[in-house]
C-alpha cells in the first residue's frame, strides 16, 4: 500500500479522529479522499482545505440506502478505492438499568451494523484493487467495560470479534484488515473533560494526531493492531492476567470519564444552549 496512490473512503470525517485521518492521508502523494458523515457543511469545508483531490457525501450511515449511495458516489467520481476507514461512531452513556436495550440497539446500529454494511458493499472493490486495506476504529472499551458504557463496549467488543475474523479471511485476497484501539482521545464526541481537568489524570488523554498516525500505520504500513497511545495495550493484558484488580480499579468511577454525545448531538446541544 505504501508505494501506490491511496484512494480512500473515510467515514466520520466531519470531526475528531476521522478529520485527523484525512489530514494525515492527504500528506501522502497522489491521495484521493471521499469524506463521509452527516454534517455536510463540515465535509465541504474540510474538502476545500485539504491539499489533495477530495469529494464528500453527506450520509447517515444507519440509513438502509447509505452504503449503496457511497458506492455510487465512488463509482461516479473516483477510481476504485483501495482503503476503507471505518471510523464513524458514537456513544451514549447510560447504565443498562437506565438506557435498556434501546441504548444498546442505537449504539450497535452505528458502531457495528453500519460498519459491516459499508464493508460488505466495498469488499468486492477492495479485493479488485488488492493490495488494499480496511481499518476499523474500535476502542480500548472493546477490551474492558466500564460502568455506564456497556452499550458502547458491547459494540466495540463485537467489532473487534468480527475484525479479527475478517483479518484472517481476507489475507488470501490481499485485503489487509487492521484494527485501531484508541484510549481517550480528546474530540468533540469524546471531550474527556473530567480527565483533562485533573493533573493526576491528564496524562491519560491523547490527541487526534496520534490516533491518525496509528490509522496511517495500520492502513498504509500494514500493522494489524495499534493501541493509541501504545501503553493502553497493557489494559488488555491486565484484563486477562489480573481481572480482579481491573474490576477493582474500574469500580472506582472510571466509567464516568465518558460523554454521551456524538458529534451531531454535541452540535445540537450547543445550539440549544445558545438559543
Ligand atoms: N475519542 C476517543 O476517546 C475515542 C476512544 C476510542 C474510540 N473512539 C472511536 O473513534 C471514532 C471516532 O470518534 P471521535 O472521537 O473522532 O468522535 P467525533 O469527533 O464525535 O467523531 C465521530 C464521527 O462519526 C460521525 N458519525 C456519527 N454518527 C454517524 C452516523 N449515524 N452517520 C454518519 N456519520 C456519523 C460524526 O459525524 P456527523 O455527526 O457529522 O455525522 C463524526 O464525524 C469512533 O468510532 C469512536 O468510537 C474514540
Amino acid at each position: 500500500m505504501e508505494s501506490k496512490p491511496t484512494v480512500a473512503v473515510i467515514t466520520g470525517a466531519s470531526s475528531g479522529i476521522g478529520e485527523g485521518v484525512a489530514w494525515r492521508l492527504a500528506r501522502k502523494p497522489g491521495t484521493r479522499l471521499v469524506l463521509v458523515a452527516r454534517r455536510e457543511d463540515r465535509l465541504r469545508e474540510l474538502a476545500r482545505r485539504l491539499p489533495c483531490e477530495t469529494t464528500w457525501i453527506a450520509a447517515d450511515l444507519t440509513e438502509p440506502d447509505a452504503p449503496g449511495r457511497l458506492l455510487a458516489h465512488v463509482q461516479e467520481h473516483h477510481p476504485p478505492i483501495n482503503l476503507l476507514v471505518n471510523n464513524a461512531g458514537a456513544a451514549w452513556r447510560a447504565s443498562f438499568g437506565d438506557g435498556g436495550y434501546e441504548n444498546v440497539r442505537r449504539t450497535m446500529e452505528i458502531n457495528f451494523d453500519a460498519v459491516l454494511r459499508v464493508t460488505e458493499t466495498f469488499l468486492p472493490m477492495l479485493r479488485s484493487t488488492a493490495p488494499s486495506s480496511i481499518v476499523n476504529i474500535a476502542s480500548t472499551a472493546g477490551r474492558i467495560s466500564r460502568p455506564g458504557a456497556g452499550a458502547y463496549s458491547a459494540s466495540k467488543y463485537a467489532l473487534i470479534g468480527w475484525n479479527d475474523s475478517l483479518h484472517l479471511e481476507e489475507l488470501p485476497n490481499g485485503v489487509h484488515v487492521g484494527l485501531v484501539l484508541p484510549g481517550f482521545i480528546k474530540t468533540e464526541g469524546f471531550p474527556a473533560d473530567e480527565l483533562t481537568a485533573k493533573f493526576a489524570t491528564r496524562w491519560m488523554v491523547s490527541d487526534v494526531s496520534k490516533a491518525a498516525e496509528a490509522v496511517y500505520e495500520t492502513a498504509i504500513l500494514g500493522k494489524a493492531e495499534r493501541y493509541v497511545p501504545r501503553p493502553y495495550a497493557l489494559i488488555a493484558v491486565m484484563k486477562i492476567l489480573a481481572p480482579g484488580l481491573v474490576r477493582k480499579i474500574l469500580s472506582g468511577g472510571a466509567g464516568k470519564a465518558m460523554t454521551t454525545k456524538t458529534g451531531a448531538d454535541a452540535a445540537e446541544q450547543a445550539e440549544k444552549t445558545r438559543t
